[in-house]
């Protein structure tokens, strides 16, 4: 099978349709990283996902709408807290998990009786959405493990071959996949960190707790106790004040002939002097929009990436650090 590259026009939205509705999957952009859709509806559509993924069973899937599609048919007990977060978020990178009705695959959620909502804001993402109008099953359209996908090309590189058709969407501006918010308690949770973090969640709904994974303990969100975001090369990770380890471990691998890259942000960059950088750039969104690039630019060029963490580590940097120190384990 050849793959389809095509950018987001109507022939390329009705190939999709006709793939989606013949069960098949897409990739397609969205505003946090790409996702390989398929139709929840439809069993043996979903189940195409883990196999192509290469994904654990166990681990469930996040249901894509579009911003007019009527959750009330997919999810039950939507509490007021999560119409004022609708409200302020939507569409956006939040995910939301509500008590599922049960309509859509039960291969979707793995067994669980809760189903993960998502509204993603990208133009095409929409565009895509609205002409099917149907809920898309949609994990982040990498292999398993490997780094999550902000382009077309990324996409391309994992899964040409296995998949028929990549909408291009450009480069996904967030770069980090979205929050994943429990909405079946009296309280939202944050299950997995994102752009839209824990403070702005609390901001305008009160309050919103953390859910914390440690190993061994059985997870309510399946995804958080997994290996993830890893790229194909060595990865060692620094604290914001080892900078000096880290040149050191840097100069260690490149006299001894590997191609050692250092990856941090703007501010550790311009107090370093090696010649081989990953520059995240300044700010948390930039950072987050730029990780997962420069993570598969790194596995292209180096033998071992030596990354550094960044200063500032609350925010979307809660979100940022989760991924990196998954990437450098
Ligand atoms: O930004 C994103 O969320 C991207 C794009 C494509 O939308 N998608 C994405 O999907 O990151 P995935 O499959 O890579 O991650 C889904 C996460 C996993 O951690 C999974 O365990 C969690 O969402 N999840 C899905 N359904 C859940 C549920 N019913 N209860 C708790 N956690 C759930
Ligand atoms: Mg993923």
């Amino acid at each position: 099978m050849i793959t389809k590259v095509l950018q987001i026009d109507e022939s390329a939205l009705s190939l999709s349709k006709k793939i989606i509705e013949n069960g098949g999957v897409v990739a397609i952009p969205t505003e946090t990283v790409y996702g390989l859709g398929a139709n929840a509806f439809d069993n043996a559509a979903v189940e195409k996902i883990f196999e192509i993924k290469g994904r654990p069973n166990d681990n469930p899937l996040i249901v894509h709408v579009h911003k007019d599609y009527d959750i009330s048919t997919l999810v039950e007990d939507i509490p007021d807290y999560a119409k004022l977060l609708a409200k302020a978020f939507l569409p956006g990178p939040l995910t939301m998990v509500y008590k599922s009705k049960g309509t859509v695959s039960s291969v979707v959620s793995c067994g669980l009786n809760t189903l993960a909502i998502r509204i993603p804001s990208h133009e095409g993402a929409q565009k895509f959405l609205k002409y099917v109008n149907l809920p898309i099953a949609a994990p982040s359209a990498n292999v398993s493990k490997h780094v999550s996908p902000t382009t077309a090309e990324h996409v391309f590189t994992d899964l040409n071959g296995k998949i028929e058709l990549i909408l291009d969407g450009g480069k996904s501006q967030g770069g980090i996949e979205s929050t994943v918010l429990d909405c079946t308690g009296v309280a939202p949770v944050v299950l997995r960190s994102g752009l839209i973090t824990r403070e702005m969640i609390a901001k305008v709904v009160g309050e919103c707790g953390e859910y914390v994974y440690k190993d061994g303990m059985r997870a309510i969100s399946p995804g958080l106790k997994y290996k993830h975001y890893s790229p194909n090369c060595r990865t060692v990770l620094f604290n914001s004040d080892e900078i000096g380890k880290a040149v050191n471990l840097y100069n260690e691998e490149t006299s001894k002939g590997a191609r050692a890259y250092i990856l941090c942000d703007g501010e550790a960059a311009r107090k370093i002097n090696v010649a081989n950088v990953l520059n995240l750039g300044d700010g948390e969104n930039e950072i987050a929009s730029n990780l997962y690039l420069k993570l598969r630019e790194g596995e292209k060029i180096a033998d071992i990436i030596i990354a550094v963490a960044p200063e500032k580590q609350d925010g979307v940097m809660v979100g940022v650090m989760n991924r990196l120190t998954k990437a450098c384990r």
